[in-house]
């Protein structure tokens, strides 16, 4: 199919039956769709008018589609009502002065992509455009993003924009949405719209689909992408139009727009001049090299005390630092006490002196590193100031951070002023969140502490001053062990004049980076799309469960490696969750059938689940052993993460260190109790998470309880939902095969005689590694060291980690794993450590290792 629409194009006049072919199922490029299921069930209006009638001569079919096309076009305008405040606000946007262009270029191509800097605009109004343009009334607008905070925040942001009830302007992320049927704009994630493109492949619903944050790469944009390239030109043949827009923050868009696999005609690009403000980057001398948050520390500091007003925003890699050095500097600029005489960085004058001669030498302003191809900032009024403030750095000085005396001059902030300092990453509750939107309280000068969540998804209003660690923390995988680390590496020279590009957006601003000019210059130029990074198997899955059996042909923008679609490949088929290819001919042409092999029915239900290929394995066994709820309750439990109540979050707005003290030690408490539970049952860290699960759904999974027992409350909330998902889903399909999901994550202990280097003391050893693994100190199971165990993951920090790990008995290991017992001598085994001591092994019903003494309350079904 993928390769009649590229035939289409210049085909489509002589080949009349064309339109009536759609309901064959072909196949070509390995990819099959059978449109048949496609067509339309419910009746669309719009779309009910264009369908296509049996055309039989080409000149007809051809007039025909021109006339579907116009009927179509959306004619009418849409009037929104919009308080003259948001109005005037819009106004401001830079992308409002080329509405005109966007919605020409929108009518007239397929797809459009739209580049605009953060902050121009373009999620907000785009979807507002083609509303009042009229593309609602054809079907859904859909907008995708790839985190879900921003899914939910635009789609509030732009019901309050239009005056429209968040019925019609809705959002839809995995577990939660508010979607009505009266709803006309759709914000989701990218994964909610790969689940809506299994049940209905032409996206019937939707009129526009608008992929925004494509520079991110997340995978599902990227998948989205490739998917859609595909979609839009069949639904446009098959006379219900549709439009893709493609949204990215950067300019460097070529994977989309120059890729011949993806789209034949390369759609146009229009360009939205940001009217950003010059940011004027400072670059260290040195490179910090360990204590990066320190180094931001003194910085702000120094910021805060030295410089006119203006919010600071700076960036670091995650969680716990950004907690941590809100700490620091709350303590240095206490808030609600005033002006602290206590500094805690014990700055002095002549450091003050110092800072400034040295800081200024590689001074340079962003337009003249215009390294990742933006667009050169446009030159406001300011750049006069700003060319001087440049010819100046010789001296050490620049024009805006400069005096002799530091404080006290007018234009200088006085550094009795409070720092309102704000905590920003994507797991912070909400509300929390949505402080940083607001003005800060008079008389304060606003500090955001963010990871990279403030680098394009959000824009914070008031930024002048931005402090750039210049890393981020990237989880890295190893494709053949599996093992996954998170791991704080330099970031791309892309994003750093991102985050630089942040501090220009009202005035002109300062980017202050924590690295000198000559690091930034080893920096890559754009970060890797996700997908070069990531094990694919799950996306393998989904992919054959669309027909597309042929993954390896399909048209990503940037295609993952060849090897990691071998290992996903290779262990789906292990799972099976796809057919087992014959084990005859040459060896080339069985690799080849290893790469395209179809998806079994088991495939099919195990990618029905919206869990990992893997727990959806554990879900089919689970059915088998009349294990069901409870494995329902610990795959969702190991899906969801992060059950635990994070020790380092502040409970409210109060945090006080010495009440941030209490709670931690409340914490760590209640995490050992619940520990002690697994431990003593000697069932590790999944019966932990049941146990967990089990509790709460006792008590009514109220907040109270939560907190009262260190968990997360959104958390088990997330879990309750998922677990009613699973179980819908489990009982629509019931697979009879059986094989635990964490089967292979299987691990045993180093015996004694094994013990040849001391480092391998308490080790576990694994089928794919050399090096001894370890059990993770927060595990349940951390003293306890059983024979056996499985894991959920490996993770690297100082040591190779296992986490969630549950002791399993000898005796299971033959069933769960067949291929890797030997029953024999040991020595002989391929895998002899495998085997138990004795030699010999018992089967055993695996049931066993889920029972337990109490039954789990059903959870409601959807
Ligand atoms: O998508 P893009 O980065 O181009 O811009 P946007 O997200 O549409 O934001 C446009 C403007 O709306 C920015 O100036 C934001 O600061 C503002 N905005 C806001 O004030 N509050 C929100 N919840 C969302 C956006
Ligand atoms: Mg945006």
């Amino acid at each position: 199919k993928w390769k009649e629409e590229e035939e289409d194009e210049q085909q489509k006049s002589e080949e009349s039956s064309d339109l009536d072919t759609s309901s064959e199922e072909e196949e070509e490029d390995g990819v099959k769709v059978t449109t048949e299921t496609s067509e339309p069930k419910e009746t669309n209006p719009s779309c009910e008018e264009t369908k296509p009638k049996n055309e039989v001569t080409a000149e007809k079919n051809e007039k025909d589609i021109s006339e579907k096309k116009k009927l179509s076009e959306p004619a009418v305008f849409v009037p929104v009502d919009r308080t003259p405040e948001v109005q005037e606000a819009r106004l401001k946007l830079p992308i409002l002065a080329e509405e005109q262009v966007i919605m020409e270029a929108v009518r007239e191509n397929p797809c459009t992509v739209i580049c605009g800097e953060t902050g121009s605009g373009k999620t907000t109004q785009v979807p507002q455009f083609l509303y009042e343009a009229g593309y609602a009334s054809s079907g859904t607008i859909g907008i995708t993003e790839p985190r879900r905070v921003a899914a939910v925040s635009m789609s509030h942001r732009v019901a309050k924009e239009m005056n429209l009830p968040t019925g019609v302007v809705s959002y839809q992320i995995r577990y939660e949405g508010n979607v009505t049927s009266d709803t006309k704009i759709k914000f989701m994630t990218d994964g909610v719209l790969l689940k809506e493109i299994q049940k209905d492949f032409l996206l019937q619903k939707y009129s526009v689909i608008i992929i925004d944050e494509a520079h991110e790469r997340s995978v599902y944009t990227d998948i989205l992408i490739g998917l859609l390239s595909r979609i839009v030109p069949l639904r446009n043949k098959k006379g219900m139009p549709m439009k893709l827009m493609v949204m990215s923050a950067t300019l460097r868009v070529e994977d989309f727009t120059e890729n011949q696999k993806l789209f034949r005609n390369p759609p146009p690009v229009v360009k939205v001049d940001a009217r950003q403000f010059p940011v004027t980057v400072h670059f260290n001398k040195r490179t910090p090299l360990e204590d990066y948050t320190g180094e931001a520390f003194h910085k702000t500091c120094k910021i805060h005390r030295m410089l006119p007003p203006g919010g600071i925003l700076v960036f670091l890699t995650g969680q716990a630092e950004v907690h941590g050095l809100c700490r620091r500097l709350r303590k240095a600029f206490p808030y609600r006490r005033g002006n602290t005489a206590e500094r805690e960085d014990g700055e002095t004058a002549d450091d003050m002196k110092k800072f400034k001669k040295t800081k200024h030498k590689e001074t340079v302003s962003l337009p003249r590193i215009d390294l990742d191809n933006y667009s050169a900032l446009p030159l406001d009024e300011g750049d006069e100031d700003r060319e001087a403030g440049i010819g100046d750095e010789e001296d050490g000085d620049s024009d805006l951070d400069l005096g002799d005396d530091p404080v006290g001059t007018e234009d200088k902030c006085d550094p009795s002023i409070p720092l309102y300092v704000l905590p920003l990453y994507s797991l912070l509750a909400p509300d929390q969140q949505a402080k940083v939107f607001r003005p800060p309280p008079p008389g304060t000068r606003l500090c955001v502490v963010a990871t990279n969540v403030a680098e394009t998804s959000l824009t914070i209003p008031g930024i002048k001053y931005v402090v750039d660690c210049g890393r981020v923390k990237k989880r890295f995988y190893d494709r053949v062990t599996g093992v996954s680390s998170f791991k704080v590496t330099w970031t791309s020279q892309a994003s750093a004049n991102q985050r630089a590009g942040r501090a220009g957006r009202t005035e002109p601003g300062h980017c202050y980076r924590l690295y000198s000019s000559a690091v930034f210059g080893d920096f890559s130029l754009f970060s890797e799309a996700e997908i070069t990074r990531r094990p694919v198997e799950d996306l393998v899955l989904q992919m054959k469960d669309l027909n597309i059996d042929k993954v390896i042909n399909f048209p990503f923008p940037t295609p993952p490696s060849f090897e990691a679609l071998v290992a996903a490949e290779e262990l789906l088929i292990s799972l099976g969750a796809l057919e087992e290819p014959p084990r005859s001919g040459r060896v080339k042409e069985m690799q080849q059938a290893r790469l395209s092999c179809p998806i079994t029915p088991l495939g099919r239900a195990m990618a029905s689940f919206p869990v990992s290929p893997r727990y959806a394995k554990m879900l089919s066994l689970g059915k088998q052993q009349d294990c069901l709820p409870y494995v329902i309750a610990v795959v969702a439990a190991m899906t969801v993460r992060e059950l635990f109540e994070d020790l380092d979050r502040p409970a409210g707005s109060e945090d006080e260190s010495s009440k941030l003290a209490q709670r931690r030690a409340r914490l760590t408490q209640m995490r050992r109790l619940w520990a002690g539970q697994g431990a003593s049952l000697l069932l590790g860290d999944l019966m932990v998470m049941l146990g967990a699960v089990g509790a709460c759904e006792f008590a009514g999974c109220s907040p109270k309880f939560c907190e009262d027992n260190g968990l997360r409350y959104k958390a088990m909330v997330e879990i309750r939902r998922l677990r009613g998902q699973l179980t819908n889903a489990v009982n629509a399909v019931c697979p009879e095969i059986v094989l635990a999901g964490l089967g292979d994550h299987l691990a045993r202990r180093v015996q004694e005689e094994e013990l040849l280097d001391p480092k391998w003391k308490n080790g576990y050893k694994t089928p794919l590694l050399d090096d001894p693994v370890f059990i993770h100190p927060s595990s349940a199971l951390f003293k306890k060291l059983p024979e056996f165990v499985v894991y959920q993951e490996i993770t690297e920090t100082s040591k190779m980690y296992m986490r969630g790990v549950s002791a399993v008995e000898a005796e299971w290991v033959p069933q769960l794993l067949p291929q890797y017992c030997h029953f024999g001598a040991p020595l002989e085994s391929p895998l002899p450590w495998f085997c138990s001591s004795s030699g010999t092994v018992r089967c055993h019903c695996p049931s066993t290792f889920f029972r337990v003494g109490w039954q789990l309350p059903a959870v409601e079904m959807e």
